[in-house]
């Protein structure tokens, strides 16, 4: 009976009815909840700026950025108004054949920040459905086109581009979808090139072996291939995976010969994350698809977009009977909340980054972990660019042991960081710090500094 299960190891009469309530109702995403229960418990109430506040009145920096979204922080005054205002207006109205004054000047906004000729937005509610879209919107291209047999995808290795059926297809992140394969459409998948930077130097780098294997896949499948998705100079959930700068113009240069589709999945890298707006306009890269969501609300609200060349667009046009539209389409696709808050954000965005605070920021950010964490007898290996770092914690900084999946080390540290006021989730022994933005130099050293004591409290030296 789930009724058994315990709360905390609270005295009854002082049982949280929000803890009370998860033990009993909640099943948690990516959360084996055997060990969950085995844990203490934290519900949060409330946030303000880079800090949460659990029910009991705790806080922590939110060393996760509230996986990877928050930007200006929590109860963000601008964004709250923006919310306000929306909420005084309408709360939602469908945009399945409609449209609304924040939708719509959202669209424009995507337009102008994105490459010259993405000038068209399909909205959605989350980075896997704006994958699923760009997926769909590419092979029903080909179909329209004449190109019928084109069908295939190509991935990088290590790629991660959500949970649904399409995106886990593309996708290359092991344990999380394989058992999920039979159920999945077949993709080629390319080597991923190999970077080692932290600190604003690059240390290491090297593409050869990685623009050779995709020229092959390309050289024998580009016939049968509609697209190919990547997630620009960042593969996040693979644990900050690296590209060095100029390797997605190298990529895009190949799928355009070959007339494949190039679709960035931007979900995680856009939005400041790594100083920019977007990393393919500073990479001066134009796709036929990009993907946005994460920080496109500033971690408010869920909101995606998918941006397409407006030549793309135009194949979709015909008369009803052609059968040509695209039929796609969610509920609350573009909410008018949503939009309304990811309006504020972009405009307080661009502001932190044309006046070179989100540069300074990270560069500190990068500092700060090169001095902390270089000499560290467990971190064997850093990846750090913008405002995103990996540690790879293992038994010795030499050689290849590993601890015993079984010791849940990650997994140690993070519960123990939350002792020192600090939130992180790891990816098995690898820490993952994705700052909400709007840390300041100070609240950046408290990050590391909370993450060095949870780090060494586990593994004393
Ligand atoms: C690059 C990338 N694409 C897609 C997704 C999926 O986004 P969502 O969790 O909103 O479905 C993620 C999520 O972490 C991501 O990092």
């Amino acid at each position: 009976m789930l009724s058994t299960l315990p709360v905390t190891a609270e005295p009854s009469s002082r049982v949280d009815p929000t803890l009370a309530a998860d033990r009993q109702h909640v099943w948690h995403p990516f959360t084996q909840m055997q060990e969950y229960f085995a844990q203490p418990a934290l519900a949060i109430a409330s946030g303000q700026g880079g800090w949460l506040t659990d029910t009991a009145g705790k806080t922590y920096l939110d060393g996760n950025a509230s996986v990877w979204t928050n930007v200006h922080g929590h109860n963000d005054p601008d964004l709250n108004a923006a919310l306000r205002t929306q909420l005084g207006q309408v709360a939602h109205s469908t945009m399945l054949g409609l449209t609304h004054p924040v939708g719509a000047e959202l669209a424009a906004e995507l337009s102008a920040l994105a490459p010259a000729g993405l000038s068209r937005t399909f909205f959605s509610d989350n980075g896997s459905n704006a994958v699923e879209i760009a997926l769909k919107l590419s092979f029903q291209y080909w179909q329209l086109t004449g190109r019928p047999e084109k069908i295939g995808v190509i991935g990088m290795a290590g790629g991660y581009h959500g949970d649904t059926f399409g995106a886990m297809a593309v996708g290359d992140s092991g344990f999380f979808h394989d058992r999920f394969r039979p159920w999945c459409f077949p993709a080629h998948h390319f080597a991923a090139p190999s970077c080692r930077e932290w600190g604003g130097k690059i240390r290491a780098a090297n593409t050869t072996a990685s623009l050779a294997s995709l020229q092959a896949l390309l050289a024998e499948h580009a016939g049968t291939t509609a697209c190919l998705i990547i997630e620009p100079s960042v593969q996040g959930a693979a644990g900050m995976r690296l590209q060095p700068p100029g390797f997605i113009r190298e990529v895009a240069a190949l799928c355009r010969a070959h007339k494949v589709h190039l679709i960035l999945d931007e979900v995680f890298v856009a939005f400041g994350r790594l100083g920019s707006m977007l990393v393919c306009t500073e990479e001066g890269v134009t796709p036929d698809f990009l993907c946005l969501a994460k920080g496109l609300t500033a971690g408010y609200l869920p909101l995606a977009a998918t941006l397409a060349r407006e030549e793309i667009f135009s194949a979709f046009l015909g008369s009803y009977e052609s059968g040509r539209a695209f039929y796609h389409g969610h509920t609350f696709t573009g909410n008018p909340l949503a939009a309304a808050v990811a309006l504020a954000n972009i405009r307080k965005l661009r502001a932190l980054i044309s006046a070179g605070t989100l540069r300074s920021r990270s560069a500190c950010f990068g500092r700060l972990i090169d001095d902390t964490f270089f000499s560290h007898p467990h971190v064997r290996d850093i990846r750090q660019r913008g405002f995103t770092a990996a540690l790879d914690l293992a038994p010795s900084r030499e050689g290849t042991a590993t601890f015993p999946v079984a010791d849940r080390v990650g997994l140690q540290i993070c519960l123990r960081a939350r002792e020192h006021g600090l939130l992180l989730r790891p990816l098995g022994d690898t820490l993952l710090l994705v700052p909400p933005l709007c840390l300041s130099e100070v609240e950046l050293g408290e990050l590391v500094h909370r993450t060095l004591q949870a780090i060494n409290d586990i593994l004393p030296n």
